[in-house]
């Protein structure tokens, strides 16, 4: 019994005993559990802070980099602005040809979008712009802008000058080119009207050592002519005299003369002989520096006097042209007198009319026609001399304000008429002279003279 008892209170304490160890075991578990935990914790806190601010740091950095991108696009938008607001053509090529930039200035140079463009061979889209694939390729290969000055291309049916200029493009990441062109026309215009008025001078010089020359076999002329008239006149009791003397009928001689037309040539080169005189005081007036008194002038009265004096004209030199001709006028009551010279605008007035006959006489036209109009355009009065006669090629129009230039038969025009008229009209007047024609259908002159005059005074 003893011996039960005691291997009871054995087991029991050794059930105790192990009780007491597994307990120890457990806290010890637990313990290094809970130091696990902890520390792992204390590893995920910090993981999650670095993460967040990992977070924080890509937020900034997107953050940035969509002000960037806006200013970027600031920029771009900004540089597009600036290009497109430039007056000259600007368009981006890659070394291929391809369009990469199509300024507002191209869009509207060409009608082409922006859009219809990028993309596209260079030539294919604008054939029209002499800029071949040798000038882009020597621009990106010398690495230096090459240029073309003054080249004439065709635009709309009308003829520009442009400069065109080729820079080359080198970036990190793109080769290419930007092509710039600026249209001079009115530059080129300005130019030729200087050159002009340097023709014009020296035509002066020249017409000032002939002006005394031609004068006086002129006023010879003139003389005799009105000698002749006078010598002829059946009323003058002398002539009476000398023809019955001669046994001539003043009467009969006078009846024949009128027959024949024979006085009315010889009124004819009075008159011409007169503007032949009046022609070489004004070229004398090229060369000296005279000043003239314009005076308020009715432009209606100048027209229609200037319209009788070449009726009278051609009926004389062109009588098949004169039966048929027809001379419109049609003048605005409203023009106001303008400051002019009255018998200098009768000249140009008289050089366009006689030139428009000209013209339609070479033309053989059916209904011949010239139509003489003025019109208020503020700040100018305008004089229109339209005909249907044969028209000016775009070579001719070029140079019909040149001295000397004619397209006239030997003897037959001297290429001065227009000359002088654009003298005129721009040096005394401070107006303009413009023409324009069409092969075979006609020319228009516009004459446009200034409604007021800085000063009434207008000096060569
Ligand atoms: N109305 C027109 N129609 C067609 N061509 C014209 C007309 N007016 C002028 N021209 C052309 O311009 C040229 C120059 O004209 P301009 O009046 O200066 O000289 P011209 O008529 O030849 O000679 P001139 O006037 O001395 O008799 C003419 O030869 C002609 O070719
Ligand atoms: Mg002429």
């Amino acid at each position: 019994m003893l011996a039960v008892l005691s291997a009871i209170v054995l087991v029991e304490s050794l059930l105790l005993f192990v009780l007491l160890r597994n307990r120890r075991r457990r806290k010890q578990t637990l313990q290094s559990l809970r130091e696990t935990l902890a520390l792992l914790e204390q590893r995920l806190g910090s993981r999650t802070e670095s993460w967040r601010q990992a977070t924080d740091t890509l937020e900034q950095t997107e953050q940035r980099h969509r002000i960037t991108t806006a200013l970027l696009n600031e920029t771009k938008e900004y540089l597009n602005s600036i290009i497109n607001s430039m007056p000259s053509i600007m368009i981006g090529v890659t070394p291929s040809g391809h369009i990469t930039h199509w300024n507002a200035a191209a869009e509207l140079a060409t009608g082409i979008r922006e859009k219809q463009a990028l993309g596209f061979r260079l030539h294919e889209i604008y054939p029209d712009l002499p800029v071949s694939p040798g000038m882009i390729d020597e621009a990106i290969a010398n690495s230096e802008p090459s240029t073309r000055e003054n080249v004439k291309i065709e635009h709309l049916h009308s003829q520009r000058y442009v400069d065109i200029t080729v820079y080359p493009l080198h970036s990190l990441e793109l080769t290419g080119a930007v092509i710039r062109v600026d249209d001079v026309t009115l530059r080129q215009k300005l130019d030729s009207m200087m050159l002009q008025n340097e023709k014009l001078k020296s035509l002066g010089e020249l017409a000032a050592g002939m002006a005394h020359e031609i004068n006086n076999p002129l006023a010879a002329i003139l003389q005799s002519l009105q000698n002749v008239q006078r010598r002829l006149n059946p009323d003058q009791p002398g002539n009476q005299a000398a023809a019955r003397a001669l046994g001539v009928d003043m009467r009969q001689l006078h009846n024949y003369l009128e027959a024949r037309d024979i006085n009315r040539f010889l009124s004819g080169m009075e008159s011409a002989g007169h503007r032949a005189a009046e022609i070489v005081r004004h070229m004398l007036e090229f060369s000296r520096s005279s000043s003239r008194q314009l005076e308020p002038t009715s432009l209606n009265a100048i027209a229609h006097a200037s319209v009788d004096f070449i009726h009278n004209a051609i009926e004389l030199s062109m009588p098949a042209l004169h039966a048929r001709l027809i001379i419109e006028e049609d003048y605005d009551p409203a023009l106001p007198a303008v400051p002019a010279s009255g018998v200098e605008l009768q000249q140009v007035l008289v050089n366009l009319l006689k030139n428009a006959a000209q013209a339609i006489q070479e033309a053989r036209r059916e209904m011949p026609l010239i139509r003489v109009s003025t019109r208020l355009v503020p700040p100018f009065a305008e004089i229109r001399v339209e005909d249907n006669g044969i028209g000016m090629n775009i070579s001719t129009s070029r140079q019909i304000f040149d001295p000397f230039f004619t397209t006239k038969a030997v003897g037959q025009g001297t290429g001065l008429g227009l000359s002088i008229s654009h003298f005129i009209i721009s040096q005394r007047h401070h107006g303009r002279i413009e023409a324009s024609s069409t092969p075979g259908e006609g020319t228009t002159f516009i004459l446009s003279i200034p409604l007021q005059q800085a000063s009434y005074t207008a000096s060569a």
